[in-house]
């Protein structure tokens, strides 16, 4: 059999070009032959009446990060297996050394690294200051040994530092081939759902998401938990896109400092360093991340390019969305800015994708580059059509009221949202329909 190390595509013939992902040269042989040796005995199961299912077996059990307790439903689960995917650098071990340090005070943890050596790990510990008096940790690759020591100590939560590193006797290959981590990732389920042993999973993206693994694992674990953020900032986002054992789309924050990670219960706090004196450029928003909604800061730069290519920047915000808005500008609001450069930045290295940040970048490109103040104390809500028109965005409630939370007392809305606002809204809210009115209003 010949797969794509890819995306994983099997075919029976080597191929130049994967028919599914596209890739070139990607495919490599891989022998299909199982070693029995190594296979972990089952015990059989016989089919059993739903209902005799009792509660005892889905007990959860919390890591003492609430944070971190929270996106997993409340903690984790018997048998549960979660994989913590991210870029290199982004904090997976450092959170994970936390987790099981917290864990190894309920019962018996141990922290496989395969990628950093013992002495490493004990470094980051002490820097952690957390307690890890209980915890153990093991330098193996070989996850047969790692079994054994499972059953013989008796673990029962465990973390895997990293399922590229790993290998397992059920597959062939070297470490990190498609067929290995695949191997892996199977004989960890057997191992969680046999012996009850909840497993973390850490797996390694490339920016390009193009090395085999996470995409790959998605399918057999029961939580997919991924960790984000730019590295040059400190905060770090931990969100669940999968959970078989709680809700997804919500999102955590984390700051990282010299003492390891620290949770960021009051998020607006972080990503909104001023709200009482009028600057150029810098509009305020509400967008809805996961569940939560932040408020955050929006800045851009229009200046005069010096050179005949005009550049067009954005930070945290979708590009294609942000070149949008300023043909929108260009053409609804009749300003030339054909021969400016624009950057966007979205202040505190946080990525957004909500379309309600719309009218706030429009406000901050327009108020740089006539070099005018937004009013203090003002928050923009909105999608802008690309007639120009203000568009009606979800949750507008949910919205207002973190705006109230927050201090802030006047709110610019789309006018379709109007009619749905509550009564109890105590801020000033204006609804309009077009973006020409509002540019005109405010400045
Ligand atoms: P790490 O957990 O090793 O990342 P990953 O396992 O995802 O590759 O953490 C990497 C970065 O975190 C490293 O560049 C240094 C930084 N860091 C701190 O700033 N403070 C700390 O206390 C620790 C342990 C790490
Ligand atoms: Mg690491």
């Amino acid at each position: 059999m010949f797969s794509c190390a890819n995306c994983g595509y099997q075919s029976v013939k080597w191929l130049g070009k994967c028919p599914l992902c596209g890739a070139w040269e990607s495919f490599s042989e891989q022998k299909e032959t199982r070693a029995t040796e190594g296979q972990i005995t089952k015990e059989r199961q016989p089919p059993r009446l739903l209902k005799d299912i009792g509660k005892e077996e889905f007990k959860r059990v919390a890591t003492g990060i609430d944070e971190f307790d929270r996106i997993l439903g409340g903690g984790v689960v018997r048998g549960e297996m979660i994989l913590i995917g991210g870029e290199p650098g982004v904090g997976k071990s450092t959170l994970l050394l936390e987790v099981a340090s917290r864990l190894s005070q309920k019962e018996k943890t141990l922290y496989v690294s395969a990628e950093e050596s013992s002495q490493q790990i004990s470094l980051r510990a002490k820097r952690l200051k957390t307690d890890f008096d209980n915890l153990y940790i093991l330098g193996e690759d070989d996850l047969q040994e790692v079994y054994n020591y499972i059953k013989e100590e008796g673990f029962k939560f465990m973390v895997i530092d990293s399922i590229q590193v790993v290998q397992c006797p059920i597959a062939d290959g070297s470490k990190g081939t498609i067929g290995q981590i695949r191997g892996c990732a199977d004989y960890l389920t057997q191992i969680a759902k046999s012996l009850g042993v909840v497993i973390f999973v850490v797996g390694h993206v490339t920016k390009e998401g193009a090395l085999a693994g996470p995409k790959l694992l998605e399918h057999i674990v029961d939580c997919v938990l991924y960790f984000e953020g730019e590295i040059v900032t400190s905060y770090r986002i931990l969100k669940a896109t999968k959970n078989r054992f709680g809700a997804t789309g919500d999102i955590a924050v984390f700051e990282m400092t010299s003492e390891g990670l620290r949770e960021i219960k009051k998020i607006n706090d972080v990503f909104l360093p001023h709200k009482n004196k009028p600057v150029s450029g810098s509009s305020v928003v509400c967008v809805i991340e996961g569940l939560r909604p932040i408020l955050i800061e929006l800045q851009s730069l229009v200046s005069r390019a010096s050179f005949g290519v005009v550049r067009r920047r954005s930070l945290g915000f979708d590009f294609n969305r942000f070149s949008l808005l300023v043909a929108i500008i260009e053409k609804r609001l009749r300003l030339s800015l054909s021969s400016e450069d624009v950057f966007l930045n979205v202040a505190g290295g946080l990525r957004i994708n909500d379309t309600a940040a719309d009218l706030g970048a429009v406000v901050a490109i327009v108020s740089s580059f006539k070099e005018k103040d937004i009013p203090a104390g003002l928050i923009f809500i909105g999608e802008v059509g690309l007639s120009g028109e203000l568009r009606r965005v979800n949750n507008i409630n949910l919205r207002l009221k973190s705006v109230e939370r927050a201090g802030f007392n006047r709110c610019i809305i789309p006018e379709g949202n109007l009619k749905e606002v509550d009564k109890d809204v105590k801020i000033k809210v204006e609804g309009f329909g077009a973006l020409k009115e509002i540019i005109d209003e405010i400045f």
